[in-house]
This record gives C-alpha cells, sequence and structure tokens, in this order.
C-alpha cells in the first residue's frame, strides 16, 4: 500500500469539544448534503477543462521538457537563484524545505544539486547582500526568473538588476546562458523579452493561477535541479486526485476538510491556522496562506452580491509557536479553527542524552526520541486546546518524501476548490491585489497611471501633525 496522507477530523466533533464549538451529527450530514453536488459540480467543471491546475499531474510533456533544461543547466552551475513573487516563489520555496535537508546550501555533502536561492522581496539590504557574494561567482549561478506576466514590478525589478550584472560582467553571452525564464507560452513582457534575448524558456500552462502552479514548471524546475524526485510529487498528486475526486463525501478528504471550513466560518471562527509539528513543512503553510487568502478573500460571491468572505490564514510552527501563540489560542477568543501536520515517521533517529548527574528533574527526556517528543508536544498542545473546546484537525503524513507532498498540495488546492465553491465566489481571480500593483507602476513614474498617481497623493508622504 503506498504511503497515503490522512486528513483526522474527530477532534472537531461535538462528541469532543461539546455542541457550542463542535460540529454535530446532524449538522456533519447537512455540510455532506450541501458539499456533495460540488463534488459533482468540480468534476464537471474539471472535465471541460474549467480548472486546468487539476491535470497538470497528467501532463506528459511537461516533466520531460523541465528535464531536460535541468540537465542542461545543472552541471555548470553551483547557485539557482530564482526571482519571482507570490505564486510564483512560495512553491518553490517551500518544497526546497521540505525535501531537502536543512544545511542543503551550506554543506556540500548533503545537497545534490546546486544551493538554492529564492528572491521573493525587493529589500535593497537583501539583495545587495546577496549581490556582493555572488558577483564573482556569476559563471557558476543560473537565474530563472519566474512571471507569468512579467509586468510585476518586484520581478522585474530584480531581472533588471540580474541582467545588468551579467552583462556587465558576463556580456552578452553570459546574460543568454545564465537566465532561464518561465512564463506564459505566447503573450506577456517577459516572454517578449526572453524571445528577443533568446533564452531558454519554460512554460507557466494556460489558465493556471500562480497560487496553483507549484505543479507545472514554476515550482518544478528548481525542484528538479535541486535533487527532488518530481516524478514521485506528480504521483502522489495524481493519487490525491483519485481520492478528491469521489463522488462519496464521506471519502473525500478535500471535500470534508472544505466543509469543515466552511462551516466554522459560518459560526464565528473565521480565523485558519495551520500549525506544523515539522520544520520541513513549515514553508507549506506560508504557501497555503497565499492559496487560502487569495482564493477566498472576495468582496463579491458570483452572483454579485457583496458579501466580503474570507477565512484568515495563519502559520504557526510547533513546538516554536508553543511558546509565542498558544496562550492566544487557549485562552483568547474562541475564533479559530486549527490544522496541524503532523510526521508519523520522520526518518531521523536523533536520541536526546543523558541527563547531567545534577539535574534528575531532566532525567525523562534522556534517551528520548527527538521524534517522539515533538509528537508528544503536538499531542500535549492539541488535549490543551481541545480542553478549550477549540476544534483541531490534523492532516497525517506517514513520511515527508516527494510522494506524500505531491499529495498534500493537491489536497489544499482542491480543498481550496471547494471551500471557494461553497463560499460561492470565483476562487481564481484576485482582483484586489491588482490595484496595489497598479499603484505601485503609478508611485514609480509609469506612464498611463497618471490618473491613480494623482488620486493617491493624499496617502502618500507623511504629515508631521499626525507624527509623533
Ligand atoms: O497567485 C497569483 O496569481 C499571484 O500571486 C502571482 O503569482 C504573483 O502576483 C506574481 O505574478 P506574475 O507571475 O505575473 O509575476
Amino acid at each position: 500500500m503506498p504511503e497515503q496522507i490522512k486528513l483526522y477530523y474527530k477532534n472537531v466533533s461535538s462528541e469532543i469539544i461539546g455542541s457550542q464549538d463542535g460540529i454535530s451529527p446532524e449538522q456533519f450530514k447537512s455540510l455532506a448534503e450541501k458539499t456533495a453536488p460540488i463534488i459533482a459540480e468540480l468534476n464537471n467543471q474539471r472535465k471541460s477543462g474549467k480548472i486546468p491546475y487539476r491535470d497538470l499531474p497528467y501532463n506528459q510533456q511537461m516533466p520531460v521538457k523541465i528535464k531536460d533544461v535541468a540537465a542542461q543547466f545543472k552541471g555548470r552551475c553551483d547557485n539557482f537563484v530564482v526571482l519571482g513573487i507570490g505564486g510564483s516563489a512560495l512553491g518553490n520555496i517551500a518544497l526546497q524545505t521540505a525535501l531537502n535537508p536543512y544545511m542543503y546550501n551550506i554543506d556540500d555533502n548533503q545537497r545534490s544539486g546546486p544551493r538554492l536561492f529564492v528572491f521573493d522581496n525587493v529589500d535593497p539590504l537583501q539583495l545587495e547582500s546577496f549581490l556582493k557574494w555572488v558577483e564573482n561567482k556569476l559563471d557558476r549561478t543560473v537565474f530563472n526568473v519566474i512571471s507569468k506576466s512579467g509586468q510585476t514590478a518586484e520581478t522585474a525589478a530584480q531581472m533588471m538588476v540580474i541582467s545588468k550584472m551579467l552583462l556587465d560582467k558576463l556580456g552578452p553571452n553570459g546574460l543568454k546562458n545564465q537566465l532561464i525564464a518561465t512564463t506564459d507560452a505566447k503573450h506577456g513582457t517577459l516572454r517578449k523579452i526572453a524571445d528577443k534575448l533568446g533564452l531558454v524558456t519554460l512554460e507557466v500552462p494556460d489558465g493556471v493561477g500562480g497560487r496553483f502552479s507549484v505543479l507545472s514548471a514554476v515550482g518544478l524546475l528548481s525542484a528538479e535541479i535541486c535533487g527532488i524526485d518530481i516524478d514521485a510529487l506528480l504521483a502522489g498528486a495524481s493519487d490525491m486526485d483519485k481520492r478528491v475526486s469521489d463522488g462519496d463525501f464521506y471519502k473525500n478528504p478535500a471535500a470534508i476538510n472544505a466543509a469543515i471550513n466552511y462551516h466554522y466560518y459560518n459560526h464565528g471562527k473565521r480565523n485558519s491556522v495551520m500549525m506544523s509539528y515539522s520544520y520541513a513543512l513549515k514553508d507549506f503553510s506560508d504557501w497555503y496562506r497565499q492559496l487560502w487568502a487569495e482564493s477566498l478573500g472576495k468582496a463579491k460571491d458570483l452572483n454579485g452580491n457583496e458579501v466580503h468572505i474570507g477565512p484568515t490564514p495563519i502559520k504557526a510552527l510547533g513546538a516554536t509557536d508553543q511558546h509565542s501563540q498558544v496562550q492566544l489560542y487557549r485562552e483568547g477568543p474562541n475564533d479559530k479553527l486549527f490544522t496541524f501536520l503532523q510526521v508519523e515517521d520522520f526518518g531521523a533517529n536523533l536520541q536526546i542524552g543523558p541527563a547531567p548527574e545534577d539535574a534528575p528533574e531532566l532525567a525523562y527526556l534522556a534517551g528520548a526520541e527527538m521524534a517522539k517528543l515533538l509528537n508528544s508536544e503536538k499531542t500535549a498542545t492539541e488535549y490543551a486546546l481541545l480542553k478549550d473546546k477549540r476544534p483541531c484537525l490534523t492532516v497525517l503524513l506517514p513520511k515527508i518524501n516527494a510522494y506524500t507532498i505531491g499529495q498534500f498540495i493537491y489536497l489544499f488546492e482542491v480543498t481550496t476548490s471547494f471551500a471557494g465553491a461553497l463560499f460561492n465566489i470565483n476562487t481564481y481571480d484576485q482582483p484586489a491585489v491588482e490595484l496595489g500593483k497598479e499603484a505601485t507602476f503609478a508611485l514609480m513614474g509609469r506612464q498611463g497611471y497618471e490618473k491613480i498617481a494623482q488620486e493617491i497623493e493624499q496617502f502618500t508622504g507623511f504629515d508631521k501633525e499626525y507624527l509623533v
């Protein structure tokens, strides 16, 4: 039996946390009745090509092309640098943290490909420090600029800084040889630039939004080049696809997950905390945050009604945040649904050493497995939350590997589609992000944005009267 990840949901039931905060059997039944038709609806939409991310695990050509490009560049780079933001970066970061060792970039013995850096910001201090380090290593450094549109100011600015550096240090051939573009197959600014420069390119598939694109060339090139088994990732996703397409609500983990989240949003628990008890999975909480927030935070429903809907995703890391957030989580407002990520077998047999002679109170730790301590902390935190009637879900991963991570990605992508359908909103657009992008264009003096520049004048600068 292949390793399957599971969703455990008993700890949201009224049997465990009481009828005020828990879901009663009748409520669960009515959630099943509401969600079951949505399973069929999404399956149909998917069959008619309306949800293209669902078919990424079955694209035969894509992994061949990715492996081809990776093979072309792998031997000649020690550093692989992703330039992108949002959906063009978060999946790359999450895959790397999950599937490569913690010291991958630092310890040559622990890496099976180039070092990986992902720049998803335009902080001058951060970038300057990197540029100082990389400037004399450019011939062994490959940059992958990822942008569907090519218009995103942050990514475009990074690309322009790097292009100048490559041109100055290595000349036009250096620029051509060290830069890969991942972008729209035909349209957009980056496609135009890449074709003009003759860059090697990979495609962001049509109709796949950034936050649903990790299982395309967007997330898979850096994974492949850094030694991650992308076939296993896609196999995990396609195995999960079978489970989340199941018309039987009670067997469908994405439908159940979405229905529970939907229920709690409508019952005053509008915050959704993803708390990973695994460092390797911590950046998937960041990835989930974008997926959930951009997909479900919407002003209008599909009928045009103003709804201003959307659960707030919050990331947390166990055990670290037990000493930072759990006081609030237990005694603060009971307005959160918790989703723990738990790993059964870490594949690391790290034992705690003997207790110091004069500290017999630490003897209970001596010789214990570190994994047992971490998982005990998860159980202990969950127990404490349940005592205070806080609903808890757990995603249980038997192991962390490419196959289980592929399942995890697909589970949460499809959960998001189900949740969007339950909320009756457009899951796949992000109109509110656009105004901020346009305002940035205006503030940076881009032609055609003068009207916005005028409009935002009253908000820019600091009125001294209010500066204390
Ligand atoms: O999910 C999304 O669509 C966004 O987060 C985009 O990925 C992000 O804004 C970057 O856009 P682009 O790929 O066009 O540079």
